[in-house]
């Protein structure tokens, strides 16, 4: 590789993030994606937002080989550690997809997805930070636009305030009824279903209690 002082390549995970572009498509901007053989409608689609390293979309997929898996996610060393695990496990049903969340609508039709997860996402806690955050009202529509009739949106994490702030937004927007919540997910008998992703066994390891929220379309 050039150690040139103009190389302004510095993220070693760039070259491999295109290393394995047959797991992962790029698109940073917010023009139209290209989505040609990306997505096949005749199968389930899931949707992971934010999906860091894929843990949670490697064990969901590998339970569910007949439902394709798309997660997005920024940052490049994640969306490497997360092809090689699916490589690892032979998963031909999973995708990455390098692109702002907020865009989900840029790739998928109306009324395609079975379910949306956002997991832990982060909680950009600072006030002036807080338009940062994923979920707003217009984003649950949004949301809502792009599920099957019986979808689902699922949200979990550790920040009482993002929480309570979703809980109300969900209220609120009047597209999604509430079919499971708990404000301590492992003591929980929803945690019976839960596959556990990476930031969330950090935070049980720590003792922090998991808010979790289901939802389908209403
Ligand atoms: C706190 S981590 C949680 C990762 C994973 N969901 C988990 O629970 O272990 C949040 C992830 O969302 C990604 N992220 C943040 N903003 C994003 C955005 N606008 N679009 C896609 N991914 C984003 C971050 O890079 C990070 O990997």
């Amino acid at each position: 590789m050039s150690r040139s002082p103009f190389n302004l390549n510095l993220n070693p995970y760039v070259t491999k993030v295109q290393q394995h572009s047959d797991i992962i498509r790029t698109h940073l901007t917010d023009g139209s994606p290209d989505t040609a053989g990306l997505i096949n409608l005749s199968r389930p689609i899931i949707v992971d937002l934010g999906c860091g390293a894929g843990n949670f979309l490697r064990d969901y997929a590998l339970s569910a080989p007949e439902i394709d898996f798309f997660g997005f996610e920024l940052r490049y060393k994640r969306l490497v550690k997360g092809a090689l695990k699916f490589k690892k496990h032979h998963l031909a049903n999973v995708r990455l997809i390098q692109a702002r969340a907020e865009n989900i609508a840029l790739w998928f039709p109306p009324a395609s997805i079975r379910e949306v997860y956002i997991n832990f996402p982060d909680p950009w806690p600072k006030k002036r930070h807080l338009k940062h955050r994923l979920i707003t009202t217009d984003f649950l529509v949004r949301l809502r636009g792009l599920l099957e009739e019986k979808g689902q949106f699922v949200f979990k994490t550790d920040h009482r305030d993002y929480f309570d702030l979703a809980k109300t937004l969900i209220d609120e927007c009047g597209v999604f009824d509430v079919i499971g919540y708990t404000e301590d997910l492992h003591n929980s008998p929803l945690d019976e279903q839960n596959i556990p992703t990476e930031f969330e066994l950090l935070f049980k390891s720590k003792g922090y209690p998991v808010y979790y929220i289901k939802t389908k379309v209403r």
